[in-house]
């Protein structure tokens, strides 16, 4: 009987240890996918969150952004009425719908090991609805080209009806991808994120039951769930309303937001010390997986110093002992914290435009320094490198001087 158990046991383990595991151990990317240009082939056909009027190129009087990317990649891009880059070409932008634009991002994504794409999915009831189906579409494609994994992340911000509409888009149009062998998979569930409920905000009016009632639906269909979930959920104050604490254990995987909540190496440590690491403990203690957001920083209001500020996160997230890490986020260009290329210097953004490149502090950064820095945090993870203190990565390798 006893030799049974002890094999049972090994077995279990031997199940668990290869069973495929694409969040825990692994870097995630919030990917919004959500830049249209009119002529792109959308559904939307309009310069969706590139312009405040989307039915207008983005110019220095209409735009929606506070950073700037590098398009140098892009063969196929879209005219703007920007003034000319500081190198004197036209200021182009990209289509999140392209292919070419698609295949360049995942590309870029495998280049530095990112695991997996959150693709985030805001109501899709109203007009973007078909824009976003065929994104979930383009990511599945793209991942399963590329190597990555990827899972749907609902977002219920303003979605009241959220409460049957997001079982209804399960059912009918997403709980298809689940079966493509690039969805990423947890403990032997397809992956799937909420992110919202218990936020103490005007957008995200939804009461306990109803946030469960949506939460238990989905374990229901035998999936991972991990809940985006306000900063302060643990002492239910601050960003987080109270009364949810069954809401948020209900999770298997708990992703608290941190984008606004800090802007400078001293609140990185603060975080660290009195927020990150309790709600790891207590995590440990409730057996569910924690997936801390590491930022890059906004560009525009010089929270990035050169990387030491995303360093610092990655350092001490790892020191935590985290089981994942969501990177918020990889194309948010509208907010400034965006990990995928950006512009390096003046030459590369919009003459007159208020965007600040790279090198703000006069520091040199190549364009994909923030994607170098999340692939040597994902090592550090990984334990493919050790624990280092020190940033390890270069703003500017020589290599790149010959490029
Ligand atoms: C983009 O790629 C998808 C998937 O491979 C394909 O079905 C579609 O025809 C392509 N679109 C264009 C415009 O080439
Ligand atoms: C980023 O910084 C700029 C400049 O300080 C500010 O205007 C903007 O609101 C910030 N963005 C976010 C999303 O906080």
């Amino acid at each position: 009987m006893k030799l049974i158990i002890v094999i049972l046991g090994i077995l279990k383990l031997v199940d668990l240890s290869t069973a495929q595991s694409d969040v825990v151990g692994k870097i995630t990317i919030g990917f919004q996918g959500w830049f249209a240009a009119r002529g792109d082939g959308s559904p939307i056909d309009a310069y969706w969150h590139w312009s405040r009027d989307w039915g207008q190129p983005p110019s220095l009087t209409n735009h929606a952004l506070e950073s700037y990317p590098d398009m140098r990649e892009y063969t196929e891009y879209f005219a703007t009425d920007f003034p000319p880059l500081g190198n004197g070409q036209p200021a182009r932008i990209f289509s999140s719908f392209n292919n070419q634009t698609l295949d360049v991002q995942f590309r870029w994504m495998r280049e530095h090991d990112i695991d997996t794409v959150a693709l985030q999915r805001f109501n899709p009831f109203g007009g973007e609805g078909p824009t976003r189906d065929a994104m979930a579409e383009k990511v599945k494609v793209f991942s399963e080209l590329h190597g990555r994994k990827f899972y749907i992340m609902y977002d219920v911000s303003d979605w009241l009806a959220v409460e049957e509409q997001i079982k209804e888009d399960w059912t009918q149009k997403m709980s298809q991808y689940i079966s493509s062998p690039a969805y990423a998979m947890q403990n032997g569930m397809p992956v799937v994120c909420i992110w919202g409920f218990g936020f103490n905000d005007g957008q995200r009016p939804f009461t306990p039951e109803q946030a469960l009632n949506v939460i238990n639906w989905f374990k229901d269909q035998n999936l991972y769930v991990i809940g985006g979930v306000p900063t302060h959920w643990r002492n239910e104050n601050e960003d987080s309303r109270p009364g949810f604490m069954e809401v948020y254990t209900s999770f298997h995987m708990i992703s608290p937001w941190m984008v606004g909540r800090i802007t400078n190496l001293p609140d990185v440590d603060h975080y660290y010390e009195n927020v990150q690491t309790p709600d790891h403990d207590l995590l440990r203690t409730l057996g569910i997986d924690y997936q801390p957001c590491v930022i890059p920083g906004n560009n525009t209001a010089r929270h990035r110093q050169h990387g030491d500020f995303m360093w610092r996160q990655f350092y001490n997230m790892k020191r935590i002992g985290v089981e994942g890490i969501y990177i918020s986020m990889w194309d948010e260009y509208n907010e400034a914290n965006q990990i995928a290329k950006t512009a390096e210097d003046d030459s590369q953004i919009p003459v007159g435009s208020p965007f600040l490149p790279l090198d703000e502090d006069g520091v040199r950064c190549t364009s994909d320094y923030y994607l170098r820095l999340t692939q040597d945090g994902g090592r550090m993870l990984k334990n493919e490198a050790p624990l280092t203190e020190v940033r390890p990565t270069i703003p500017w390798p020589e290599s790149y001087n010959t490029k």
